[in-house]
């Protein structure tokens, strides 16, 4: 509440100011300003048409107390960052999606600008970024609370909650990693419906990822085995919910290993604590297929991982299933080399090659699982090969690229490379598969006539 309050304040109150940075924008560029919305036919503002843009598609990280460096909820507070949102909605690293107008393009929690919504920003900026007529703001969003569980409303409170240990950052300083290894206390092997991760109030703009992986008793060893990611917390991706004909099982007396990535924002944090919430099916849930999350190797030819100085590479992996299946979700992961990866289906029977997803300018800052539209999400009938691709950049040209002089290997430091990707799949069976098939087909043609616009496509 004091939060909005302040922003309504700062809505009304900047009138005067801003207008004065207007004045000066406007004869600092006056070509621009008089060219760029003449041609376009209508003046494009801020208060009309960008601020309704990054209401929807900024603001939930470029607010006070969240993720992002700056916030984007007033004018004030955009207008000298003009040009560098231009630079980053055009690239395409923000919103933080690097998901190619290639293959499958229905996801979920799908960040990206319509291309409409680019070319508006790209028009006010080279137009001299002018306020506009103050009648014409939308109200100041009202976030949801951000303590909330995500699906609280869906499911209700979370069945458990595991969190990390208290983790004391201090206000000043580089990246801090936190693992502490947190047992789940569940005694039995539950269906999981639901997971979502929480950074505390307080902790959330130093939060920048909290990954968690899942732990089981090993028999063979006597210890504990790291079997699979969990959960994957970005501002902006909080959650997942498991399809309801699958059952991801969270084992019986399972640990968490937490992988918090704080970065200090200037106020010490002490006893920080992240959460993961699951909810689960109710007991004896009986579901039709079983559902994982594993990782799915690449690997280069020769089966080294090794990259020159100045040189690129490309790694390659190939995986078929015995039975059909249906991916739900698709997450490359590398290091500060890997530019890209693709994950192609090809159909033996046919001998087909088709691209289900490509993500390129790919960066380590954000590891973003791409998770499909329930009828959108790729099958695979048995046999059917799923290749993936992974494209590593070792020059000056790659922007995240610490130092283009080293020989790179594969290994797990930071300066090292890695080739996987994490996949969730759902393992189906033959008459499943036909399922959906039909189902999918049944809903195509019914939908034909009425034809969705989607913009992004
Ligand atoms: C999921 C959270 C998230 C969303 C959504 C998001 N951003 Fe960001 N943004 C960040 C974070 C975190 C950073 C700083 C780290 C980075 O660059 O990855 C950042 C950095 C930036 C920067 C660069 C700041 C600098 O220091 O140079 C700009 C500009 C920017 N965002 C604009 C936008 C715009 C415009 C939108 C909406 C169209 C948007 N962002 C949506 C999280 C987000």
């Amino acid at each position: 509440m004091i939060r909005n309050h302040i922003g309504v304040g700062v809505w009304s109150g900047s009138v005067t100011a801003a207008a004065a940075v207007l004045l000066v924008a406007i004869s600092a560029q006056p070509a621009s300003a008089q060219t760029a919305p003449a041609a376009a036919g209508t003046a494009v503002t801020f208060a009309k048409d960008v601020a309704p843009v990054l209401q929807k598609n900024c603001q939930g990280c470029h607010r006070p107390g969240d993720v992002a460096p700056m916030s984007l909820r007033t004018y004030e507070e955009v207008r000298p960052w003009a040009r560098s949102i231009k630079a980053k909605v055009v690239a395409r690293e923000m919103p933080p999606y690097r998901y190619d107008k290639i293959g499958i393009q229905h996801l979920k929690d799908d960040l990206r600008l319509s291309e409409r919504d680019v070319q508006t920003i790209v028009r006010w900026v080279d137009s001299g970024a002018p306020l506009g007529n103050l009648a014409d703001l939308p109200a100041p969003i009202q976030f949801p609370d951000t303590n909330k569980w995500t699906y609280a409303e869906q499911f209700g409170p979370p069945d458990v909650i595991v969190p990390t240990k208290p983790y004391t950052l201090p206000a000043q300083g580089q990246d801090r990693w936190w693992r502490p290894i947190v047992p789940v206390g569940v005694l039995e092997d539950r269906c999981i419906k639901a997971m979502a991760v929480k950074p505390s109030l307080k902790g959330r703009p130093a939060a920048h990822h909290a990954n968690s992986d899942l732990m089981v008793p090993d028999e063979k060893s006597g210890s504990y085995i790291t079997l699979e990611r969990v959960s994957e917390y970005a501002s902006g991706k909080t959650g997942e919910i498991v399809p309801p004909d699958g059952c991801r099982t969270l084992p019986a007396n399972a640990m968490i290993r937490w992988d918090v990535h704080y970065w200090p924002y200037g106020e010490e944090v002490k006893d920080d604590v992240v959460e993961l919430a699951f909810w689960f099916y109710p007991k004896g849930h009986q579901a039709k297929y079983k559902q994982d999350l594993k990782l799915y190797t690449l690997l280069m030819k020769g089966g080294e991982l090794e990259i020159a100085p100045h040189g690129t590479a490309m790694t390659q992996g190939f995986h078929t299933f015995k039975t059909p299946v249906r991916i739900d979700s698709f997450q490359p992961h590398g290091h500060a080399r890997l530019s890209g990866m693709t994950a192609e289906i090809l159909y033996p029977d046919t001998g087909k090659l088709e691209m289900v997803s490509s993500v390129s300018n790919w960066t380590n800052a954000w590891h973003t699982s791409h998770v499909y539209d329930d009828d959108s999400a790729p099958l695979l009938p048995a046999g059917a090969v799923l290749v993936l691709t992974g494209y590593y950049d070792n020059t000056a040209k790659n922007k995240g690229n610490p130092d283009p002089d080293q020989w790179v290997g594969g290994g797990s430091r930071t300066s090292d490379e890695m080739s996987h990707a994490w996949i969730t799949v759902t393992h189906l069976d033959d008459a499943g598969y036909k399922q959906i098939l039909v189902g999918r087909e049944a809903k195509a043609s019914k939908t034909t006539t009425t034809t969705p616009q989607d913009q992004k496509q």
